[in-house]
Parts: C-alpha cells; sequence; structure tokens
C-alpha cells in the first residue's frame, strides 16, 4: 500500500532578528512525514528543534521556504486558518509547560477539546471551581 505525505517541509529557513543581530537557526530543511509514521527529532541543545516544531506546527512561519499540510501551502494560510488547522490536526507539548494557571491541569488538557465543541464557558467555570474546591479541603 502505499504511504500518503501529511506533513512536507520544503527548504525550510529560519533566521531570528533581534535588533541588528541576526541568528540562523535552521538551513534549508527538507522533511516529508507519512501518515502513521513516528518520528523523532534529536540534537544537541540550541540546534532548533523546538523551531522546527514551532514551524512545522504552524505555530511560527519560516523566513524561507514551505510547509505543505495535506496538499496546501500553508504559506497563503492568516493566522485565523493557521490557528484552525493546529486546532483539529496537531497535538503540542510544550518544552516551557504554557499551560494556563487560572485552570486545573484537566482543564488544560481539555481546553483544544472543548474550543472544538464551543463549550468553552461550562468547562471553564467548572474548572476554576474545581480548583477552588481542592483549595478549601
Ligand atoms: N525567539 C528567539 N529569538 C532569538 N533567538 C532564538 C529565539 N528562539 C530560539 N532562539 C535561538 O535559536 C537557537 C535554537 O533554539 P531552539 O530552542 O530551537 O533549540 P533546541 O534544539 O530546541 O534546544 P533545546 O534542546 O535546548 O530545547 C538557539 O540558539 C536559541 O538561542
Ligand atoms: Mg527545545
Amino acid at each position: 500500500m502505499s504511504k500518503k505525505t501529511i506533513l512536507t517541509a520544503e527548504k525550510v529557513s529560519k533566521t531570528y532578528s533581534n535588533g541588528s543581530k541576526k541568528t540562523r537557526v535552521l538551513e534549508q530543511i527538507d522533511l516529508q512525514v507519512e501518515e502513521g509514521e513516528f518520528l523523532a527529532i534529536t540534537g544537541r541543545s540550541g540546534s532548533g528543534k523546538s523551531t522546527l516544531l514551532y514551524i512545522l506546527s504552524l505555530l511560527d512561519r519560516p523566513s524561507e521556504g514551505r510547509i505543505i499540510f495535506q496538499n496546501c501551502d500553508t504559506g497563503a494560510f492568516s493566522d485565523k486558518k493557521d490557528a484552525r488547522c493546529r486546532l483539529y490536526n496537531f497535538g503540542f507539548v510544550f518544552q516551557n509547560y504554557a499551560l494556563l494557571p487560572e485552570l486545573t491541569a484537566l482543564g488544560n488538557v481539555m481546553l483544544s477539546v472543548v474550543e472544538c465543541r464551543s463549550d468553552w464557558s461550562t468547562v471553564r467555570e467548572e474548572s476554576i471551581d474545581d480548583r477552588s474546591d481542592r483549595r478549601d479541603e
């Protein structure tokens, strides 16, 4: 059975600019991810693993090159379309946690599920209540 490519990086480069200081982090990365494939990106600290993952998951944009997701060139996506694509297609465990402090652990995990079901306010309330209940114990 032929494999289906779901995510492609084509000649992806990334340069961070901080004032006049420019840091070239990724240089012409080509990568293809097939459906069902389990892939590990390894490298020394500072080699650009997180930067590449941010770009592959549409959290950040490449300075050059393209990300193709399910045959769509994401370079043309608006920020809103990026966000919807992430919501429905990507899971991400951040290195620096990026949790919402006013929510419980469960609330944080459920955030994307709830967003998909447009039922956020109820779960948000429940999650905050649950947290204050536990503080009283
Ligand atoms: N927002 C930024 N602005 C400027 N430089 C950055 C920025 N983010 C990352 N860098 C730099 O880019 C390089 C790659 O960082 P990155 O976090 O992608 O590496 P990493 O491989 O994930 O490292 P680690 O294994 O420590 O998590 C590092 O030199 C880092 O200092
Ligand atoms: Mg990292």
